[in-house]
């Protein structure tokens, strides 16, 4: 972060499109697999549109489809303040990346996975909300339903944690820019940025998540995503009480 976007009070956001899918096997990188007849990023970015406070958007994309007046882009609205960059072969990699395209209007930056497309305004609200509140950084989690187990390389049980204790964590997930920009110098791996984050020695927050914020990672995940997307098309309001 610079002395230019030090004052900045906007919301930035990494909008991560740029793996393969290839527990999808669509044949097509995940985030432009087709759902309701538009690629699982434009549905992203409809949502990511409509969070309040919103100065800059990075969409990290494979480099073969960077030049988003392609084929590929068709059915995409991309927000004003929306740049595209090239994302790289780890998540990380592509986060970075992301990091780096955002302008100075933000303090705050939220890392989303395109591939969770139907992830509600409302979860990206309480993110925003928590980092505003302080935190260095914040997550989106559920309670976990099934019992899990720790087992070691033979597959024998070592451990069985308490499930109360135990949350499944979602996107977006919210930093302050300096916190996130010092976690990516460091040059470490994780699968999720609140990793990079919890190694510095902050301090992450859980604010509660969304069933709808489900990642679309298998063919069933997408088949279940196309029923909710209908579903929510589909089923009209209540009709309202009359007095
Ligand atoms: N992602 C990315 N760059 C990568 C890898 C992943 O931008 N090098 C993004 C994906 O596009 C996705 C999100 O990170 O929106 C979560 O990753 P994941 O669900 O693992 O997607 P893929 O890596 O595309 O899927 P797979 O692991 O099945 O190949
Ligand atoms: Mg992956």
């Amino acid at each position: 972060m610079t002395d230019a976007h030090a004052a900045a009070r906007g919301v930035g956001v990494v909008v991560v499109a740029a793996g393969s899918g290839s527990r999808l096997g669509a044949g097509t990188p995940k985030a432009f697999v087709h759902l309701g007849g538009r690629p699982l990023v434009a549905h992203a970015l409809d949502v990511v549109a409509r969070v309040p406070g919103v100065t800059s958007v990075a969409v990290v994309v494979p480099p073969e489809l960077a030049d988003a007046s392609g084929p590929a882009w068709a059915g995409v609205r991309l927000p004003p303040s929306a740049v595209v960059v090239a994302g790289g072969a780890e998540r990380t990699h592509s986060v970075a990346a992301g990091l780096a395209a955002l302008d100075d209007s933000c303090d705050v930056v939220l890392v989303h996975d395109a591939a969770r497309c139907l992830a509600p305004v409302a979860v990206f609200e309480r993110v925003v909300a928590a980092v505003r509140g302080g935190a260095a950084g914040v997550v989106p989690g559920v309670p976990v339903v099934d019992t899990v187990k720790v087992v070691d390389e033979r597959g024998v049980v070592v451990a069985t944690p308490d499930r109360g204790s135990l949350r499944a964590v979602q996107t977006p997930q919210g930093f302050r820019r300096v916190v996130l920009e010092a976690a990516h110098a460091g040059g470490g791996d994780a699968t999720d940025d609140a990793g990079l984050v919890e190694a510095l020695g902050h301090e992450v927050l859980v604010v509660a998540g969304d069933p709808l914020a489900h990642k679309v990672t298998t063919p069933d995940d997408l088949a279940h995503a196309e029923r909710l997307l209908v579903g929510a098309l589909v089923i009209p309001p209540p009709p309202e009480e009359s007095p």
